[in-house]
């Protein structure tokens, strides 16, 4: 039988504290709102005694979103838990989250005190929230390089306080997972008052542990685990939600659930990332813009015949739409194929092979094959067996130079060549062009696209002309402009030569 595990999202909190990622308190109540749609148990929507905007996006959070805790940080310090439980009035369900540092860091070198002292510091800060708010969590900062005998004493004291949900934050990302799951296991085994309380998770991600050590946590009897989307937070960062609840829904030995609606991970991963600023790298697990793009050949002739072969989660439980065969010189003819499958288009093997050879010819130069570049390259595919073809091409071309083209051409098989200038690089193929084929034609149109994103894609050009009066379409691309104009041209040229 699985067991219930909490899911605490910190994103508006902890995730907000990264420089540049600060939100307004409208942007903060559309993240809320997704949040609550993804179904995590708690949101920590602020520190509301940190500023008065803060103190206002609690507040309207609390408004806003019913289906869930909103829970609001503190220090161990009065007028903190009074501002935020202020703050969380209107909240459905309200937590205060107050702690303290507990390391031999924070005591004796930030709050310059010693042992009993925070103790009776923390046991105050519980009571005082408890009295505020129905619910209270405590934090005991640094837990991660705090001695497991005097973490014990604490979590001991703040129970007895009142506190239900005792978090123990790795605050600098230093434990291990072992580590940290052995300190969860002390905790369950040494205080005796731990069956009124639950043990929460809060890793930070300083050695790239956070997920590990929130797992471990959690195998040892922590019950609610901290997160933020896209793992965002200081430093290196948090726990990333979809890798904790990707991780129990994926691997079935871990008896757990949550009530994410994982269908929603991706796009709330999307517009967290877009509303903060903050692109999430390509190989982030689940949601990383390659976590479901299979690049080798091996790997995608794997996933074609069945995905299981290189996935172990299905991308629409996660809301991709299906898995990416990233098409790249290293691709083979089965992802070639699938894609022109995938368009319309139904080569037979010996067209695929030539297809393919003009798609590595291509996939060399540029790093990625889209749509558009293999519709293109489909309709290249037609030079081939062109009465003129178009061999070699010289462009002069830039400020203060007269535009000069020599275009080699091969005319039935016969190679002609000519030079000529032009107002453009451009127009001056097209003079050169003109020189080497006799028959009269008038250019009509010549439309030129860079297509979509990067300064390495592939251009397209259309090129409408008559001859005798004849209209016909000329197709070139290229991932250079003025070759891919040259070969529309030529395309045209050929077909008008084919009467
Ligand atoms: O990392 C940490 O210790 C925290 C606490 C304030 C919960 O974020
Ligand atoms: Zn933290």
């Amino acid at each position: 039988m699985s067991e219930r595990l909490f899911i605490f999202d910190t994103t508006l909190r902890d995730g907000e504290q990264v420089p540049g990622c600060q939100l307004n308190t409208i942007e903060k109540i559309e993240v809320a709102r997704a949040l609550e749609l993804l179904g995590v148990d708690i949101i920590e929507a602020g520190f509301p005694v940190s500023s008065p905007g803060d103190f206002e996006a609690v507040q309207e959070i609390c408004k806003t979103v019913k289906d869930l805790t909103v829970c609001g940080l503190t220090r161990a310090v009065d007028k903190d838990i009074e501002v935020a439980a202020e703050a969380l009035k209107l909240a459905k369900n309200a937590r205060i989250h107050t702690g303290i540092g507990t390391s031999p860091y924070h005591i004796k070198l930030k709050l310059k005190s010693n042992e009993d002292e925070i103790i009776e510091r923390a046991i105050r800060a519980v009571k005082l929230a408890r009295n505020l708010v129905p619910e209270v969590e405590f934090y005991a900062e640094d837990a991660g390089r705090t001695d497991n005998i005097y973490l014990a004493r604490v979590v001991e004291a703040v129970i007895a306080a009142g506190a239900r949900i005792i978090n123990i934050p790795d605050t600098t990302g230093y434990c291990l997972p072992e580590e940290y799951g052995a300190k969860i296991k002390y905790l369950m085994e040494n205080v005796k008052n731990i069956d009124q309380a639950i043990l929460s998770t809060h890793c930070h991600n300083d050695l790239g542990m956070a997920t590990a050590n929130s797992l471990a946590g959690i195998a040892y009897g922590a019950r609610q685990v901290e997160v933020t989307i896209n793992g965002i937070g200081e430093r290196a960062g948090n726990t990333a939600l979809e890798e904790v609840v990707m991780a129990i829904k994926t691997r079935k030995d871990l008896p757990f659930e949550t009530r994410i609606q994982s269908q929603r991970i991706v796009s709330t991963s999307r517009l967290v990332s877009s509303l903060m600023n903050m692109p999430v790298q390509a190989n982030k697990a689940i949601v990383g813009r390659n976590a479901f793009a299979h690049s080798s050949g091996i790997h995608q002739d794997g996933v074609l015949k069945n995905r299981e072969n290189y996935e172990i989660i299905d991308p629409s439980s996660v809301g991709v739409d299906e898995s990416a065969l990233v098409l790249t010189a290293r691709s083979g003819r089965a992802a070639l194929k699938h894609h022109l499958n995938r368009l319309g288009n139904y080569p037979d093997d010996k067209q695929l092979v030539k297809i393919y050879e003009s798609f590595l010819l291509i996939a060399d130069k540029k790093k990625q094959i889209n749509d558009e570049d293999l519709l293109a390259l489909i309709g290249n595919g037609v030079a081939k067996d062109q009465p003129v073809r178009l061999n070699l091409l010289q462009v002069v071309a830039g400020k203060s130079t007269i535009p000069m083209a020599t275009v080699h051409l091969f005319v039935h098989g016969e190679e002609k060549m000519a030079t000529a200038e032009g107002n453009g690089p451009i127009d001056a193929c097209v003079n050169a062009v003109k020189k080497i084929i006799p028959n009269k034609f008038v250019l009509d149109e010549f439309l030129i696209q860079a297509i979509t994103r990067g300064s390495n894609d592939i251009g397209k050009v259309h090129v409408k002309l008559y001859a005798d009066n004849r209209m016909i379409n000329g197709f070139g691309a290229d991932v250079d402009i003025i070759t891919a104009s040259v070969k529309a041209l030529v395309d045209a040229v050929s077909k008008m030569l084919i009467k």
